[in-house]
């Protein structure tokens, strides 16, 4: 096993609410060419861990402990402009909503070539065709780089946020939950586009996603968070054969099953009145 990140003890609090603990001692690492799913409810952290891994924290959070070991080295401490080289150069990035990043009065063109004239100095005729490319890698028509954002599709949008995160080939690819502002089967072209991006290119990907369904059609390895802790982490199969907290066996419970129907009963967290937490 070749490590490309490890996170250690990994906790974020409030700047002026230093006990209380939204992230709270998160541990794990990441493979090159596997892919990491970090599962939960609303609110559970999942956001914030992967915002600290990026040194994206607002101002009103602090890491208050913890190291983020990327390719051997502790970004915990960088400085912004260090921080900025390695986002988007060695890790990509994608989001929920594709629209709130993209730019609407420049074409999907330039700002994917944005990234490569920032990182990689191209220009000219290069850029041009590192841009066609790019496109085409993620099924998009190379003649699209001149259609604004407003012209595409949410799936295509995107599309174009996949191509712009993995410019520079990253080592690392983290999306938070890319794929729930998108209809199911856009969501699935998408998710089967990244999973084979991520094995062609040998990309870690660091996966956010509050669905079990998406944890099972993707996942290497799985970690469930609940109330900012990690309460269970494996091999996807091993978790999703045998979950042994009961609060993955209560999500589990909540994925629907093949006629897409899902069960509408809440999470159940007797569990966690009885002390059963682990
Ligand atoms: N700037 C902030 N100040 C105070 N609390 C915050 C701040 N940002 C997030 N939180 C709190 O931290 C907790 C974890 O938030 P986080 O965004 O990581 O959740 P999440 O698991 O990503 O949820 P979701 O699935 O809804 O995206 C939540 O209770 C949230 O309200
Ligand atoms: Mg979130």
């Amino acid at each position: 096993m070749t490590e490309l990140l490890r996170i250690e003890g990994l906790t974020v609090t409030p700047v002026n609410e230093p006990e209380k603990r939204l992230v709270s001692n998160v541990s794990f690492t990441l493979e090159p060419g596997k892919t990491t799913c970090v599962v939960g409810e609303s609110g559970s952290g999942k956001s914030l861990t992967a915002l600290s891994v990026m040194g994206l924290l607002s101002t009103q959070l602090k890491l208050a402990q913890g190291k983020v070991i990327f390719q051997g080295q502790d970004l915990v401490g960088l400085s912004n402009d260090q921080m900025r080289k390695v986002r988007g150069g060695r890790i990509g990035m994608i989001f929920q909503e594709p629209m709130t990043s993209l730019n609407p009065v420049l074409t999907v063109g330039k700002q994917i070539g944005e990234t490569l004239v920032v990182h990689q100095g191209l220009k000219g005729e290069a850029l041009k065709s590192k841009v066609a490319a790019l496109l085409e890698q993620v099924g998009i028509p190379a003649n699209r780089a001149n259609s604004y954002p407003d012209e595409l599709s949410g799936g295509q949008r995107q599309r174009v946020m996949i191509a712009m995160s993995i410019a520079c080939e990253p080592a690392m690819l983290i999306a938070d939950e890319p794929t729930t502002a998108l209809d199911v089967t856009v969501q699935a072209q998408i998710l089967k586009l990244l999973d084979e991006l991520k094995t062609r290119m040998n990309m870690a990907m660091l996966f956010i996603t509050h669905d079990f369904g998406v944890v099972a059609d993707i996942a290497d390895n799985v970690v469930v968070m609940f109330r900012g802790e990690i309460v269970e982490s494996g091999p996807v199969a091993e978790v999703l054969s045998n979950p042994k907290h009961p609060y993955t066996q209560a999500l589990l419970a909540c994925v629907p099953d093949a006629e897409g129907k899902k069960p509408l009963k809440p999470i159940d967290y007797a569990w966690l009145r009885e002390g059963a937490a682990a």
